[in-house]
């Protein structure tokens, strides 16, 4: 399936206040199933203080009224089932607000030490806080206190949060940093780093294995306690792991994000070991762009956002295509981060609708500017046989012929490509025309003549078989 990612701050605002809401995605369902996706995966509309733009929640079971209410999430459930779309909520287990309840109620149900260890916090600097004469345990922000997933009564509020929202329509759930659900029950420092870890560290997580920090070996037991929560509902997890690693995670979920693939750079040596490390594992859910790494068109370059597209859309299994990616939007370039300390506002600005100013996202003020609707927008592109946003809407629908018989094919330098059934998929990251392993009739090309006598165009791909 296709899981597109609604980012609910940006997606739609329907009250003017300049913030999107719920009832804004309801109002723009239609673009979903015109596009053509299976699914949509809600960022969090929980309460928040937004420390942490709703990665830090102060009350699992309720909608923050900048978004709507429950009465509302609700409806949004039925009229995305109505359309034949599944809804996935954003599941935070390993932390909540510092502001939730439960810290000030229930100190017990988080992780203390007297004293810190080496442990850092993915944003940099220790993992640990002083209150109270003590230290708490942070692995993002100091605002984000850890959960202790070993003590049962966390597990068991959890596992309520988990059936809370399916018994309100959500058919599954976005698990959250789900690599961080258990540590060393000891402790113990985080040895040092022996081996590079295999995904992007900050410098100073870099100096250190990160073995007691994080995944530790009885992971499984509290993974198992999520799936018994929620049936066979549906679970991605993001797991920051290289996918050598992704077990236990794949034993309890449907799909664990391929981030090996997100960070691989637009070169196709890379772009392969990504795909073929992941495709070995069961179960990779492949992801190119999401509100914490930015978009197709400026990780990759614009001139290569269409073939990103393609390469993301034909993998086997799952794809996850975050807001805007359709139409080539690209992140804001200005280098301000009003909101998020980590600096990735930048990631955020609004979907753009139509070429008005705002984008068409809000009639009021946004929050965040919308980075260039007048070049790009959904309104634009929609009858337009030669944009992005109508090359994307083929894709998708493409996909849902192409045969599950997946193989890695070989090919020259600088181009990708693979076999599903009788169609092959080629890609050139390069900027020079390259020969491809393509035969047949081409089905689906970035652009007019992308793959001609052998060659594919520089920056494209097809899809070619029959
Ligand atoms: C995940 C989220 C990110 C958040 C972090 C801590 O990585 O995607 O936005 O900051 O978890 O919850």
């Amino acid at each position: 399936m296709v899981v597109y990612q609604v980012y609910p701050r940006s997606f739609q605002d329907s009250d003017g206040d300049g913030v999107g809401d719920l009832g804004g995605v309801r109002a723009r369902l239609d673009h979903l199933v015109w596009l053509g996706v299976d699914a949509l995966w809600l960022s969090p509309i929980y309460p928040s203080p937004l420390a942490d733009f709703g990665y830090d929640i102060s009350d699992y079971t309720d909608v923050d009224p900048t978004f709507g209410d429950l009465a509302e999430l609700e409806a949004l459930a039925r009229d995305a089932h109505d359309r034949g779309l599944r809804l996935l909520m954003d599941l935070v287990p390993c932390h909540t607000s510092i502001e939730h309840p439960w810290f000030r109620e229930h100190p017990d149900w988080y992780i203390w030490a007297d004293e810190p260890n080496n442990w850092v916090s993915a944003f940099g600097g220790s993992a640990w806080a002083p209150y109270d004469g003590r230290f708490y345990l942070h692995s993002f922000y100091p605002e984000q206190p850890d959960l202790d997933w070993r003590n049962p009564e966390v597990v068991a509020a959890m596992q309520d949060v988990l059936r809370f929202w399916l018994e309100r329509g959500a058919d599954g759930y976005r698990v959250d940093a789900i690599d961080r659900l258990l540590k060393d029950p000891d402790l113990r420092d985080d040895p040092p780093a022996t081996a590079p870890y295999g995904l992007p560290l900050t410098p100073e997580q870099a100096k250190l294995a990160l073995t007691n920090s994080a995944n530790a070996p009885d992971t499984a037991e509290a993974l198992a306690k999520i799936r018994e929560a929620v049936g066979d509902a549906f679970l991605v997890g993001e797991v920051y792991l290289p996918s050598v690693r992704w077990q236990p995670y794949v034993d309890y979920f449907d799909a664990v994000f391929a981030f090996e693939l997100l960070f691989a750079p637009w070169d196709a040596a890379v772009l392969r070991a990504a795909i073929e490390a992941c495709s070995r594992q069961k179960r990779p859910a492949w992801v190119m762009s999401n509100h914490d790494f930015g978009r197709l068109a400026t990780r990759f370059g614009p001139e290569n956002t269409r073939a990103a597209a393609m390469l993301l859309l034909t993998l086997p299994g799952p794809a996850f295509l975050y807001q805007g990616d359709e139409i080539g939007q690209g992140d804001d370039t200005s280098g301000e981060s009003r909101f998020d300390r980590h600096g990735r506002d930048r990631f955020r600005h609004p979907m753009q609708w139509d070429a008005s100013p705002t984008g068409g996202f809000t009639i009021g003020h946004p929050w965040l500017p919308p980075v260039d609707p007048a070049e790009r927008n959904v309104d634009a592109q929609r009858d337009d046989p030669g944009s992005t946003l109508t090359f994307v809407r083929r894709l998708i629908a493409m996909r849902k012929d192409l045969s599950d018989d997946f193989e890695l094919l070989d090919a020259a330098d600088g181009v990708v490509a693979y076999r599903r059934g009788t169609d092959a998929v080629a890609v050139n990251t390069t900027s020079e025309p390259r020969p491809a392993p393509l035969r047949g009739e081409p089905r689906l090309e970035t652009a007019p003549g992308a793959w001609r006598g052998d060659l594919l165009a520089p920056h494209a791909g097809a899809i070619a078989g029959g």
